[in-house]
């Protein structure tokens, strides 16, 4: 088994010069690792993530001379070594004595004095040093100055949010039982759990649970899904015996939600095949069916039969700028050249879908972004080229202010940040 501390500092050098996201080195890493350690491992890189950018500017102040480049593990031991002092609640000497001790299995005993001397002078002069921290808030400039234009009057408390953990919010399966039901029975197995309002199949723990242990998972009770996921399918509204499209549908958890709500005869698509087993699984575990098809939905002439749908989900490959609290990762990882290119991707896959959209149909377009380019600009470009399209009004109360449809922005405690538009065909074009 591998020390916790080390493998933590392994995943961050993965993700910081490698570009690696954590959904892909988490469970790897995870498996080398003691099962009662797995809690805290995921503590340590999810919060030295979440702050990586006030770490590592904390960490070269601590420095006499920066750790060199081949050594980044080391620097990555100091990283989390501050995380720990900072924000952790963790006996001040257990903290430097164990993050020094991590170097004995790196076999790297000249950054035992180095990391002991950087830490202690940390604990000496930690009001000094946060004083002076350029990078409080710990997101890149690009994206500070993108919320801050976006919500004039809710950047800060976007930053702020973005750096809490978020709730674990389940979907209760109305085929299997009501929200009510479920919540007596989690009540009886003494689970903690309030319903969401306004999103009629959502119930927020009062702490998070493994999944097994959560009354039902097993046999797809429950599953595990943020309300404002959950909002797609209200939106969207499927009614029974119709043909709807789930364009961007991997791992599938609006797949599900869509095919518990109502009888429907549903294609979900996705353009990666190996996250497509992943809604295989998903659905296999609600003992649910929908047609899968491995393919770039803006590809018409690969999939589709030519018959119309009644309803559209695009739940479009975004920035991920309204789930950051949950993929600390994409602070660093995500660039602006990506979210140019995701707009453009956005903008594709909306003008060809919207061919394959019934006279009278919906579309109902979604992001887990907070930017507005990947939102409402979007959206609003959308509907001045499109003579056929209507912008839908939704009764949902958004979080701030934007021009067409409607924005969440991330709640302590609460939703994710989203984004909804729901554009109907005219039939009279
Ligand atoms: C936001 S995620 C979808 C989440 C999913 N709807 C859910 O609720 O679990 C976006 C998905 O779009 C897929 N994707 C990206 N480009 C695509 C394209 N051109 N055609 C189909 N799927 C695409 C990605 O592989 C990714 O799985």
């Amino acid at each position: 088994m591998s020390d916790v501390r080390v493998l933590a500092a392994k995943t961050l050098v993965q993700v910081v010069d490698g570009g690696r996201s954590l959904n892909d080195l988490i469970p790897q890493y995870r498996a080398e690792l003691d099962p009662s350690q797995g809690g805290f491992y995921q503590q340590l890189v999810y919060g030295a993530l979440r702050h990586y950018l006030s770490l590592d500017e904390l960490a070269r102040r601590l420095l006499n001379k920066p750790i060199q480049r081949k050594e980044r593990v080391v620097h990555m031991l100091l990283v989390l070594g501050i995380y720990q002092l900072w924000k952790l609640d963790l006996p001040e000497h257990a903290a430097i004595f164990e993050t020094v001790d991590a170097t004995k299995p790196l076999k790297k005993p000249w950054a035992k004095g180095v990391l002991n001397a950087a830490l202690r002078r940390f604990t000496r002069e930690s009001d000094a040093l946060l004083d002076k921290l350029q990078n409080r808030e710990g997101y890149p400039g690009w994206m500070a100055r993108a919320l801050r234009q976006d919500y004039p009057d809710h950047w800060q408390a976007i930053l702020a949010n973005g750096n809490l953990q978020g709730p674990m919010t389940l979907r209760i399966n109305e085929r299997r039982q009501s929200r009510e039901e479920w919540l007596a029975r989690a009540d009886t197995e003494g689970l903690a759990a309030t319903p969401c309002e306004p999103t009629p199949s959502a119930a927020t723990l009062a702490e998070a649970a493994p999944v097994q242990a959560i009354p039902g998972f097993v046999d797809g009770d429950v599953s595990v899904q943020d309300e404002a996921a959950q909002q797609c399918t209200w939106l969207l509204a499927p009614q029974n015996g119709e043909r709807i499209l789930d364009a961007c549908a991997a791992p599938g958890g609006k797949t599900g939600h869509l095919l518990e709500r109502a009888d429907i005869d549903l294609t979900a698509l996705d353009i990666d095949p190996a996250r497509l087993d992943r809604v295989r699984e998903n659905l296999d575990r609600l003992n649910l069916n929908a047609n899968l098809v491995a393919a770039d939905a803006s590809d018409l002439k690969a999939w589709w039969d030519g018959q119309p749908f009644d309803r559209i989900l695009l739940d479009a490959p975004c920035s991920g700028s309204g789930v950051i609290r949950r993929h600390p990762d994409i602070k660093l990882l995500r660039k602006p050249k990506d979210v140019d290119f995701l707009t453009q991707v956005q903008a594709h896959l909306l003008k060809r879908l919207w061919t394959t959209l019934k006279p009278g149909g919906r579309l109902l377009y979604a992001t887990c972004s907070i930017f507005q380019r990947e939102n409402s600009a979007q959206i609003q470009a959308f509907l001045d080229k499109t003579d056929d399209a209507r912008l839908v009004p939704l009764e949902l109360t958004g979080d701030a202010e934007v021009p067409v449809g409607v924005q969440w922005l991330p709640q302590p405690n609460g939703h994710d940040g989203f984004y909804f538009a729901l554009i109907e065909k005219t039939t009279t074009g």
